[in-house]
């Protein structure tokens, strides 16, 4: 057996090599050898002696296979590397960003996309990705907010399991399969004011029934790995974090796998005013469970004195290093260290027509539209003229995202691409950038870290050529929002609106020509107040991927009817932020006619788009909610039951979302809860009745018991297609 091995490995290892199997570095190793640099030849010796047990952001056979030569030749035990890298939404295909893709509440595609991102880095030599980001997000000032699966702990968790799935497989020795990561464990999503790596401030309610959910979900589904936080949480960093860590991961939920610090994130525990030096914090992470250190050269450094003086054991060491071994072995490593090196494979496979056609598909699903007022959309593709207008119309990068692996500057299908191949010589298409959303050129290699958030903000001369265009045009394609770089780690803003000179733009096209499509282009809820006021429609296009503007034309034209769904609440204004449909209820919901309630005097409380909004060409009604008890015992099942009707002529699909409410707790419990969600296809006309067994384990929270149960008491059931939804039932559950 594996544990045999991993055994009988560790049984041969000095205490040097044990250390060494927990450090990770990062290198951009190629085919010729490390760079000269004083850090590059440390990593090199450190790789001769077999005192590095993994590396990131090495990429491609040729630099996977030199890099591994290095252990395989020098040192003593020839202990293989594992290859890592952010794999976050496609290798070399780009798949829409995270949040975008969860808008299609399609698991399946979700599944499938991760599976081709695993098998296009895995055909490249790679073995384990850095994803899926799992962190309950709910501030749209964060930049991360793309990266995960947005503001809810259930849509969360199927979706991080999907993802897991994907890029798993059913064996990880499968040379098209690579190791997931749940990331970051825990909390970093909920940084106070939206701040990258600041402050939560969460008591033991939301950590337990909010935050830590997917997290145990993605234990459960076998997740390889686990990437602490940057943040502290309630005073206490992540990384050092050993409740976290020791006692819940690996004690409560008896995960097997390897914890892996964030990037510097051992070392930054002096920063937090945590640990006193490096050494310290190296005490601190070890004991508290983390067991690689990515990039603080802390653990190379003073494991083995600590060890000696007794701050930490070699049990604790053995622990963490049989935890590597163990996925070398599962990864089949230890069989043939080349395994996943092989040019041609990697030809085949990275960037294949196949792969692309898969993403232009997961795109179209990702697609949500929020407003169609006249049925706008669908266009005719025998439309006289339209404009394509906007600093994204026809941007190639953009698209991409943030966190795009591999793929390559530019390469996206831009919109008005997407639209030209559309459409017959028939149609006009007068094309206007209008203004400029600066998009700094990212050169290979570039550091994206280093790169200003900086926009024109003075040279309006090409508005007046946007609007000649929408003068002449029978409609306006409007594409703005965000350009790649404005989400992702580090890009928290505090306006979420459009930046430059964007709204002047919208403004202008709007006096001449009112029949708008704003395309919208984003990584996070974007303040839509004016434009949902002027435009008659919005797609919420997110960044979706090297298939872009293909995907955009097929819902624009109505090859394909949107069913996407917002992962997210869309806001009026940045001053509701944090926002999330399932708040308390607080002491003072609302009054019509009093001030002193819980919201605001200048802006709605609700959402401009809600959380699971989102629009079809056709109509869907829903009735008839039923369930098969009105009282049960906690561990009963109870069968709720609806109808759901396609009331318009089209056929499309519908998110049939279930919500629950348990109306008094020993901790107070949100107003709504999403519990299950189905995708319908319907026929125009159709009525389909759709079936949702409710049990025990939806029902159940982390009480003020400190352990999940169910309360009995009165529950509130919603189904409908939004997390509005007013279709209501009750039941009780008794003693
Ligand atoms: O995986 C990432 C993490 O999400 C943020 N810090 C850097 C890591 C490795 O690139």
């Amino acid at each position: 057996s594996i544990e045999k091995k991993v055994d009988s490995v560790l049984a041969l290892m000095q205490i040097n090599e044990k250390i060494g199997q927990l450090v990770q570095y990062s290198g951009k190793w190629n085919a010729t050898g490390p760079s000269s640099t004083k850090g590059d030849q440390h990593k090199f010796e450190k790789l001769k002696k077999g005192e590095v047990g993994s590396m990131l952001n090495i990429t491609s056979v040729a630099s996977i296979r030199e890099t591994q030569k290095i252990v395989m030749e020098h040192s003593r035990l020839k202990i293989p590397l594992i290859f890592a890298y952010d794999v976050i939404h496609g290798y070399k295909t780009i798949f829409p960003i995270p949040l975008g893709e969860t808008a299609s509440w399609d698991l399946g595609i979700m599944k499938q996309s991760a599976a081709i991102a695993a098998k296009e880095s895995a055909a490249s030599g790679l073995n384990w990705t850095f994803a899926p980001m799992i962190d309950v997000s709910r501030d749209a000032r964060w930049g991360r907010v793309m990266e995960g699966a947005g503001e809810d702990p259930y849509l969360n968790a199927v979706v991080g399991v999907a993802r897991i799935e994907g890029f798993q497989g059913d064996d990880l020795s499968d040379i098209y399969t690579i190791a997931a990561c749940a990331k970051h464990f825990a909390g970093y999503g909920f940084g106070e004011a939206g701040r990258d790596y600041n402050t939560v401030n969460v008591g033991a309610n939301e950590l337990h029934n909010t935050i830590l959910p997917p997290f145990k979900a993605a234990a459960e589904a076998g997740a390889a790995t686990f990437m602490n936080a940057f943040n502290d949480i309630d005073g206490i960093p992540a990384t050092g974090h050993k409740i976290l860590q020791r006692d819940i991961l690996k004690g409560a939920w008896n995960w097997n796998g390897l914890v892996v610090s964030d990037w510097g994130s051992i070392g930054e525990m002096r920063a937090h005013g945590y640990a006193e030096d490096k050494k310290h914090a190296a005490e601190i992470a070890l004991n508290a469970g983390s067991d690689m250190d990515m990039e603080s050269y802390a653990y190379e450094a003073h494991l083995e004195t600590l060890l000696s003086e007794n701050k930490i054991s070699i049990n604790q060491i053995d622990d963490a290093v049989k935890r590597v071994l163990r996925l070398k072995f599962e990864l089949g490593l230890f069989d043939d260290p080349y395994k996943y090196c092989n040019e041609q494979r990697e030809k085949d496979n990275v960037y294949s027509k196949e792969n692309l056609a898969i993403a232009r598909d997961v795109a179209k699903k990702s697609i949500v539209l929020l407003k169609n007022e006249n049925n706008v959309l669908p266009l005719s593709k025998q439309i006289r003229s339209i404009a394509v207008i906007g600093p994204l119309a026809d941007d190639k990068d953009s698209p991409l995202g943030n966190w795009r692996a591999k793929g390559e500057y530019n390469s996206a299908v831009s919109l008005l691409e997407g639209i030209k191949n559309a459409v017959g010589e028939n149609t006009k298409i007068h094309y206007a950038k209008g203004v400029d959303l600066t998009i700094p050129t990212i050169e290979p290699g570039a550091n994206q870290f280093l790169l200003p958030l900086k926009f024109n903000t003075t040279d309006d001369s090409g508005i007046t050529k946007a609007v000649e265009a929408a003068k002449k045009s029978d409609v306006v394609l409007l594409a703005i929002g965000e350009n790649a770089y404005q989400t992702g780690e580090g890009r928290s803003q505090t306006n979420i609106g459009f930046l430059g000179l964007q709204n002047e733009l919208l403004e202008a096209v709007y006096k001449v020509n009112k029949n708008i499509v704003i395309v919208l282009m984003n990584g996070r809820p974007m303040d839509l107040s004016r434009a949902s006021e002027i435009a008659p429609s919005i797609l919420e296009c997110w960044h979706l991927g090297s298939e872009s503007g293909n995907a955009i034309a097929d819902v624009v034209f109505g090859d394909y009817n949107p069913s996407g769904k917002l992962p997210v609440s869309f806001p009026h204004n940045v001053g509701q932020e944090p926002l999330y449909y399932n708040q308390k209820n607080t002491g003072r919901p609302y009054s019509n006619k009093h001030v002193t309630f819980s919201g605001y005097r200048d802006a709605p409380k609700k959402a401009l788009y809600p959380f699971g909004f989102g629009l079809s060409y056709t109509t869907f009604s829903y009735d008839n909610l039923q369930l098969d008890k009105t009282e049960i015992k906690a561990s009963d099942d109870i069968k709720a039951s609806v109808n759901v009707t396609n009331t318009g002529n089209r056929a499309g699909e519908e998110v049939v979302q279930l919500y629950i409410r348990d109306l008094v707790g020993s901790f107070v419990r949100p107003v709504k809860e999403l519990k299950g969600f189905e995708k319908v296809m319907l026929k125009g006309g159709e009525t389909k009745t759709i079936n949702f067994t409710i049990n025990a384990k939806m029902l159940q929270f982390y009480t003020a018991n400190n352990k999940w149960e169910v309360e009995p008491g009165k529950f509130n059931v919603w189904v409908g297609g939004d997390s509005t939804t007013s279709l209501k039932k009750s039941f009780s559950v008794i003693e």
